[in-house]
């Protein structure tokens, strides 16, 4: 806070307290010639008098007791303009106590699952509640909640992989992290060479193709052969090193139509997979991989 709106803060925090004493003892005070107290005020409406009756003493102390309050808490804590308060308290002070409290009383739990294999961690119920959890404050934005993933993102509870099921690759992927390179093919194979090798790619999983259109299907093949077997494998089944998925499945990524896989083949793809190893412990990562390998590896 700059000394400007400190001093304005005081200002006003003065000018309220001390107008607020002075109220209180103004109100209280006898006014020259009243009646005495308890006596009638000499007035009266309907046949209802008013009588000269003090505020009960226990009222005004209460009244008396919150600006002794409110002075006793500007001296101890934050609140008079710049001043600290002799507590020296703060709420990110406060935050940081109540998380390193919490952090003490969970990290055992979080180091006996360190210490056991992902497989047995995922066998574990308490452990799938911390992961679930877990899972839910930092991954569901784009797995979803239900970890079933959506165009670009995903699906982490079938068998298919883009990096690998095992626990090593799980957690390689979610410590440090995954960048895909799919080129764009537009410019080198054409408009036709697109749609040749699009026509292909889809004759994988849906034979039909194949028999409709022969030669398309057959010029894409070898353009296939020439351009993709080296990341997707000659039987187009992916690979793991590349992250390059499974063509021939039924399962997409980005989308199986047509037009959808021209899209892919025109502009490439770049998904990534952001790396949590600083935004979260390795105990935690652990209990991610193991809730991850779960999904798919129930039972
Ligand atoms: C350098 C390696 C590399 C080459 C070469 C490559 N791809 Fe890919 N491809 C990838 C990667 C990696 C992805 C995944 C992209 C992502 O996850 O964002 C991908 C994704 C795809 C997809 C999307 C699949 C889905 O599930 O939506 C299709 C289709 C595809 N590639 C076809 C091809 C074809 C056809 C060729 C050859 C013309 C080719 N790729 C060449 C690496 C490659
Ligand atoms: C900002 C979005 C985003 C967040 C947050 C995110 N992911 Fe991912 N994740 C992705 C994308 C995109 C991919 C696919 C990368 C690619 O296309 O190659 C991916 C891939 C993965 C894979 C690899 C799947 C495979 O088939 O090999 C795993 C496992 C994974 N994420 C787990 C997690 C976990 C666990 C978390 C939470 C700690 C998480 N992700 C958080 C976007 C995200």
């Amino acid at each position: 806070m700059t000394t400007f709106w400190s001093f304005w803060v005081i200002a006003i925090v003065t000018i309220n307290l001390v107008g607020c004493a002075w109220l209180i003892w103004w109100t209280a005070k006898p006014i020259d010639n009243e009646p005495a107290s308890g006596e009638s005020m000499g007035h009266a409406f309907d046949g209802i008098e008013e009588y000269n009756n003090p505020m009960p003493r226990w009222w005004l102390g209460l009244f008396w007791g919150t600006l002794v309050f409110s002075v006793i808490y500007l001296i101890m804590y934050p609140g008079y303009g710049n001043w600290k308060g002799l507590l020296g308290w703060t709420q990110v002070g406060q935050w940081e106590a109540e998380v390193k409290a919490t952090e003490e009383r969970i990290a055992p739990i979080f180091a006996k699952y360190a210490a056991m294999p992902v497989e047995a961690v995922a066998q574990d119920a308490e452990a799938r509640e911390i992961g679930k959890r877990l899972f839910l404050n930092n991954c569901a934005v784009c797995h979803g909640s239900n970890a079933h993933g959506a165009r670009g993102f995903p699906n982490l509870t079938d068998s298919d992989w883009l990096y690998g099921g095992t626990p090593e690759a799980i957690k390689e992927t979610i410590t440090n992290g995954r960048v895909a390179a799919m080129p764009a093919w537009g410019a080198v194979l054409g408009e036709d060479g697109v749609n040749e090798v699009a026509h292909y790619v889809k004759s994988l999983s849906v034979a039909q193709i194949k028999a409709d259109k022969p030669e398309l299907v057959a010029a894409g093949e070898a353009k296939f052969q020439q351009n993709c077997v080296m990341c997707h494998g000659a039987d187009a089944k992916g690979n793991f090193a590349f992250g390059a998925p499974n063509l021939a499945d039924e399962i997409w990524l980005y989308g199986g139509d047509i037009p959808t896989i021209k899209e892919t083949l025109n502009g490439g793809r770049q998904g990534v997979m952001p790396a949590q190893k600083n935004l979260l412990s390795p105990e935690k990562i652990h209990l991610l991989t193991a809730y991850v390998y779960g999904l798919s590896h129930s039972k």
